[in-house]
C-alpha cells in the first residue's frame, strides 16, 4: 500500500528525514512514534505529496509520489484522508457544512452529498449534531466531524498526526475506539503518527520509532512489552530510581497471570524479603500485561531467578553492568 524507501528530506540544508524505510500493508494500522521534531509531520506531507523530497522514493499504491502530474496528485490527495491534532474545521460552519466540503469540492450532487454525510455523521456517532456549530462542540466531537470528513470521498488511505493529542485521556480511548472500528469495517489502512505511546500501542499493529528523522522498526506491537532498547524504554518513561544495593529486576506478565499472586508465591516459597521498586499494567492491542520492578537482597538473587524461571516468567537485570534480558526457554 505505501512503502518508503531511503526516503530523504531536506529544509534547506537541514536533513529532517534521513534514509528512511518502512512499508505499510493494505488494512493494517501502522504506527510511527517519535518526540516533537523526529519529523513525523513531514513525513505524513511526503506520503500525500504536499512536500517534495529530495532523495529515495515514496510509492503509494504502486506510484511514486514525486512522478505524478497536477491530476495525479489531486487523485493522491482525494484517496488520503487526513486528520490532525486541532481539527482543521471551519469553526463558524456547522458540522454538515464541514463534511459536505470534500464533497461538494469533487461536484458530488446535492442529494449524493446529503446522503453521504448522513452515512458519515451516523457513523462517527454525529447525527443528532449535524447542524450544531463547530464551535459549540467538544473536542472530540471536533474530531469526530474531523473522522467523518477525512472519510467523506472513501479513501483508501487515513493518515492521522497526532490526531488524539489534544484530547483528554477518556476521550483519547473513545477516539481511538472509533478508527479501530473504522479500520475492521472497512479494512482502511491507516497510518498513525503520534509522540503518545499510549496511543500507538494501542492500536497499531506495527510500529516505527521515527528519531530524528531515522526510522527504527520496533516490529508488532505485542512484541514490544518484551524489548528491551535503551532508547525506547527512555521513552516510554520508565527509568525507576533502582535501588543502589542488592539486585533489581524486571519481571514481566506477559500474559494476563495474576501478578499479586506470584509475588506473594515468591515471598513465601522462598522465605525473602524484597522490595517492589515499581511497576505498572499496560494495555496493548486487546491485551493487558504488566510488569513489576523487585529489589532482591545479594544472598537470595539466585533463588529467586530459578523461582522465576520455574514459573516461565520473562525477566531482565536493570543494573548497569549486567543490563541483558534473559527469558526462560
Ligand atoms: N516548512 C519547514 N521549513 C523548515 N523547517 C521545517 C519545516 N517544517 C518542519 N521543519 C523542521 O523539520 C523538523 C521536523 O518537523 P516536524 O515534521 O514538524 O516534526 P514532528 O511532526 O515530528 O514534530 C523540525 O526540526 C522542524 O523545525
Ligand atoms: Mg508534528
Amino acid at each position: 500500500m505505501i512503502t518508503v524507501r531511503n526516503l530523504e528530506k531536506h529544509y534547506g540544508g537541514e536533513a529532517v528525514l534521513r534514509d528512511l524505510s518502512f512499508s505499510v500493508e493494505a488494512g493494517e494500522i501502522f504506527g510511527i512514534v517519535g518526540h516533537s521534531g523526529a519529523g513525523k509531520s513531514t513525513l505524513l506531507r511526503c506520503l500525500n505529496g504536499l512536500e517534495s523530497y529530495q532523495g529515495g522514493s515514496v510509492r503509494i499504491m504502486d506510484r511514486e509520489v514525486a512522478e505524478l502530474d497536477n491530476e495525479g496528485l489531486k487523485a493522491l490527495r482525494r484517496g488520503m484522508g487526513m486528520i490532525f491534532q486541532n481539527f482543521n474545521l471551519m469553526g463558524r460552519k456547522n458540522v454538515f457544512e464541514n463534511v459536505a466540503f470534500p464533497l461538494q469540492i469533487w461536484n458530488r450532487t446535492k442529494a449524493e452529498t446529503k446522503d453521504r454525510v448522513s452515512e458519515l455523521l451516523e457513523l462517527t456517532g454525529l447525527a443528532d449534531k449535524r447542524f450544531e456549530r463547530i464551535h459549540n462542540l467538544s473536542g472530540g466531537q471536533k474530531q469526530r466531524v474531523g473522522i467523518a470528513r477525512a472519510l467523506a470521498l472513501n479513501p483508501g488511505i487515513l493518515l492521522c498526526d497526532e490526531a488524539t493529542s489534544a484530547l483528554d485521556p477518556e476521550t483519547t480511548l473513545t477516539i481511538l475506539d472509533l478508527l479501530q472500528d473504522i479500520n475492521s469495517r472497512f479494512n482502511l489502512t491507516m497510518v498513525v503518527v503520534t509522540h503518545q505511546m499510549e496511543v500507538v500501542k494501542r492500536i497499531c499493529g506495527r510500529l516505527l520509532f521515527l528519531d530524528k528523522g531515522q526510522g527504527r522498526s520496533l516490529g508488532r506491537t505485542e512484541d514490544l512489552f518484551l524489548s528491551s532498547e535503551k532508547t525506547l524504554k527512555k521513552f516510554m518513561e520508565e527509568e525507576y530510581t533502582l535501588l543502589p544495593s542488592g539486585t533489581n529486576i524486571r519481571i514481566m506478565f506477559p500474559r494476563e497471570i495474576a501478578r499479586q499472586a506470584v509475588i506473594s508465591a515468591m515471598a513465601r516459597e522462598l522465605d525473602i524479603d524484597f522490595s517492589i521498586v515499581g511497576g505498572r499494567l499496560e494495555r496493548y492491542l486487546d491485551k493487558v500485561m504488566g510488569f513489576l520492578i523487585i529489589n532482591v537482597p545479594d544472598g537470595s538473587l539466585e533463588n529467586v531467578l530459578r523461582f522465576l524461571q520455574e514459573k516461565n516468567l520473562p525477566r531482565e537485570i536493570l543494573d548497569d553492568g549486567r543490563d541483558a534480558v534473559e527469558r526462560p526457554r
